[in-house]
């Protein structure tokens, strides 16, 4: 077996690999290559490029605006930096729900343009017609249950899910619906941490969580929101790994000074 170090590229078998070994899966989103540069050469396992880059780098309230042709625009930019990690990348909202075969032009559209490994869809039982056809095309399927933000309408509130036992055990039926399916892994978003650990037990592909505890087989995170870049979000489950908004604020305060003062460009910075 490899030694993390040693992977040249991380496919979904060495996520399977890891998931047996019981080492943990390391997960982030990355939108742009200077972000993917610096989480590949870091030792990333996967990139999510989410489509949370409809919060974060275009400032919309929900997941739910940003395009197929805006995700793999984002995704062309990662797959150029990243040269270790598997990429996966969301299938916006309206691109695979209810109508497999659309379902499965928008993910090869995302895998000819982009260039990405694989795609992640968010759902149990309702997608799992389009989840059967991508996956008939060899495209590998990534599930994400519980909180599932494309729905925020639905649910009305960011809150944590399957707290109730109904909600709970439908969660679990459709993990295991995906795993048959095929999918190569799945995310649980926001859901207690027992129910979560019960559902990586209860199946054989790797489970990453976010806000679902550590009895998962990974962690994803946004890129942007651990390193405090993003500073108007602070749910429990995230940990802060920098206050990179203060730090960059306080930069570009420290340029402005130095333009106005005529400090900077000083003899060596120029021709
Ligand atoms: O879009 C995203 O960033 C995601 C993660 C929160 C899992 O789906």
């Amino acid at each position: 077996m490899s030694k993390h170090s040693d992977i040249k590229r991380v496919t979904t078998h060495v996520l399977q690999e890891l998931k047996l070994k019981g080492e943990k899966i390391s997960m982030l989103t990355a939108y742009d290559y200077s972000m993917a540069k610096i989480i590949d050469e870091a030792g990333i396992d996967v990139i999510l490029v989410g489509d949370s880059a409809s919060n974060v780098m275009a400032g919309h309230e929900t997941t739910l605006p940003i395009t197929l042709d805006q995700m793999i625009y984002h995704a062309s930019s990662v797959v150029r930096a990243a040269k270790r990690s598997l990429i996966v990348v969301d299938l916006p909202f309206g691109t695979y729900q209810g109508n497999s075969k659309m379902a499965l032009a928008s993910a090869i559209q995302i895998m000819k343009e982009s260039g990405a490994h694989s795609v992640k869809l968010e759902g149990g039982r309702e997608i799992i017609e389009s989840v059967d056809r991508i996956l008939s095309a060899g495209i590998p399927v990534m599930g994400h249950l519980g909180l599932t933000p494309q729905s925020i309408y639905k649910f009305g509130t960011y809150v944590v899910r399957a707290k109730e036992e109904d909600e709970a055990q439908r969660l679990k039926e459709d993990a295991l619906l995906l795993e048959a399916s095929g999918c190569f892994a799945i995310v649980l978003e926001k859901i207690p941490a027992h129910l979560a650990k019960e559902v990586a037990e209860s199946v054989n592909i790797p489970v990453i969580g976010i806000g679902a505890g550590n009895g998962v087989d990974g962690q994803v995170l946004v890129s942007h929101d651990m390193l405090g870049i993003n500073n108007d979000f602070n749910p429990r489950f995230l940990r802060k790994y920098h206050n990179l908004y203060e730090e960059m604020k306080g930069a570009v305060g420290a340029y402005i000074k130095d333009v106005k003062s005529k400090d900077f460009p000083n003899e060596k910075e120029q021709y």
